[in-house]
């Protein structure tokens, strides 16, 4: 087994808040990182969902759990990211503009997204699918083997990162040094309510990701392949469709979003699998249900628990009158996991008929660009890992979580025979 090099799960800043029931928060507070709550988030969720659904928290935003209010403030009412003032919320001085597609509103976030949505299609995705094919094989070859491994380490991680290294023409030998940087920098998304010392790393992670990637396009302007960079930078060079601060934050952002992510879906549901027999049999005895496993992997366990938006006029959410300015999060695991749309929403059950209805990947105008090539990636590996492991056992009591804004297991042992 080889050891993943990243670092683990900080301490928690605030132990006394776990399983607390303070009015405001209704047992579903922050921080929940090193807590109870971080390893099963969902009882509190489903608490959260039935006393307060729709509820202004003690820092004056709002939190949605029922998945019909997600639906309504990802794709109804009128929002955005950004305040109607242009200003985003929660961004300290030393975290820059945010010009990443995600912390952008129409028009900016129409042109940007335009820009690099053209590499993400579904044909595009599936001639990368051999690629993947491969990676996963090389790497399942050794673990049965060995007969154990971390799929953290030798699966979930080496996925992602291979293949984002080859589109962005990212060199797969500096792999390890994005592995700690992107995981720290998914707490810029946290803005200023992350402790000082997460802020803090976030930050330091930003200026390596920008140092680095500034060398690294100086490189690629001189020999322009095809690869994603060039094309970015093409749009550069060609006039006003890209500033060289987009250009760099689009690359960093793309290498973030899809390396963190995708680690966890590919964790998270190897886990679901191995505490789930029964449903590793019925995968291998029917692999052609592998995409709508991948879809219930997404909806019991996705890694990303909220994503967030900004009223841009009042709007009415399940019955209460939210105003406009306000920031609102919807809190993707309650939608996931709510009973008024997926019966019996803590059984993990890869024949789910609705499972690709869940809301892992967000909604309306922000939602994931990459989700086709998630999707990819995860039938890919743990499609593989399932239907050929003889064998497929946690060999750890309680699962590490990585150090990032997401849930992402830092490591995983199992035991393959
Ligand atoms: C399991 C894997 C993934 C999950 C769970 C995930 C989830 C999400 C979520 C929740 C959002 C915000 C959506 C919203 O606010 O409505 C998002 C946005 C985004 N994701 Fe993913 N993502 C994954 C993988 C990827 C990959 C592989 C890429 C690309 C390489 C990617 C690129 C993006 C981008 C660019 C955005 C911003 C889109 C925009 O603002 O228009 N993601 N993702």
């Amino acid at each position: 087994m080889t050891g993943t090099g990243r670092r683990s799960a900080q301490p928690p800043s605030n132990p006394g808040a776990a399983g607390s029931d303070a009015p405001g928060w209704h047992g579903f507070e922050p921080p929940l990182r090193g807590t109870p709550l971080y390893d099963d988030p969902f009882p509190a969720v489903h608490h959260l969902r039935t006393v307060a659904p729709v509820h202004e928290t003690p820092l004056g935003a709002w939190r949605l759990s029922r998945y019909a209010d997600c639906v309504r403030l990802l794709r109804e009412v009128r929002c955005g990211v950004r305040r109607r003032d242009g200003t985003l919320p929660r961004r300290s001085e030393a975290q820059g503009p945010g010009e990443f597609m995600l912390q952008q509103d129409p028009p900016n976030h129409t042109r940007l997204r335009k820009l690099v949505s053209k590499a993400f299609t579904p044909r595009a995705v599936e001639s990368w699918r051999p690629r993947v094919r491969a990676i996963v094989d090389a790497q399942l070859r050794t673990a049965f083997e060995a007969g154990e491994m971390d799929v953290v380490a030798e699966l979930a991680l080496p996925v992602p990162a291979t293949l984002i290294c080859e589109l962005l023409g990212v060199p797969v030998a500096d792999r390890d040094r994005f592995t700690v940087w992107t995981a720290d920098a998914t707490h810029g998304l946290a803005g200023n309510q992350a402790p000082p010392e997460v802020q803090r790393r976030a930050i330091e992670a930003a200026m390596g990701l920008g140092a680095y990637f500034t060398a690294l396009i100086e490189e690629r302007r001189r020999h322009l392949t095809d690869d994603l960079l060039s094309v970015l930078i093409r749009a550069e060079e060609e006039g006003d469709r890209l500033s060289p601060t987009e250009l760099i934050v689009q690359s960093i952002g793309l290498l973030i979003a899809g390396f963190e992510t995708t680690i966890g879906l590919i964790g998270n549901g190897a886990a679901a699998f191995a505490r789930h027999p029964a449903e590793c049999a019925k995968l291998r005895a029917h692999p052609e249900w592998i995409p709508n496993a991948i879809e219930e992997c997404l909806r019991y366990d996705g890694p990303i628990g909220m994503t967030v938006r900004v009223l841009h006029e009042d709007a009415e959410i399940g019955g209460r009158r939210i105003p406009a300015d306000a920031e609102v999060f919807a809190i993707l695991w309650g939608a996931n996991r709510d009973p008024a749309v997926f019966p019996d929403p803590d059984r993990f059950d890869i024949e789910r008929p609705n499972a690709r209805e869940h809301l892992a990947f967000g909604g309306g105008t922000h939602f994931c660009l990459g989700s086709h090539l998630a999707r990819m990636e995860a039938q890919e590996a743990l499609g593989a890992l399932v239907t050929r492991a003889p064998r497929l056992e946690l060999a750890c009591d309680r699962i590490e979580w990585g150090p990032s804004l997401f849930r992402v297991p830092a490591k995983l042992p199992m035991r393959l025979r």
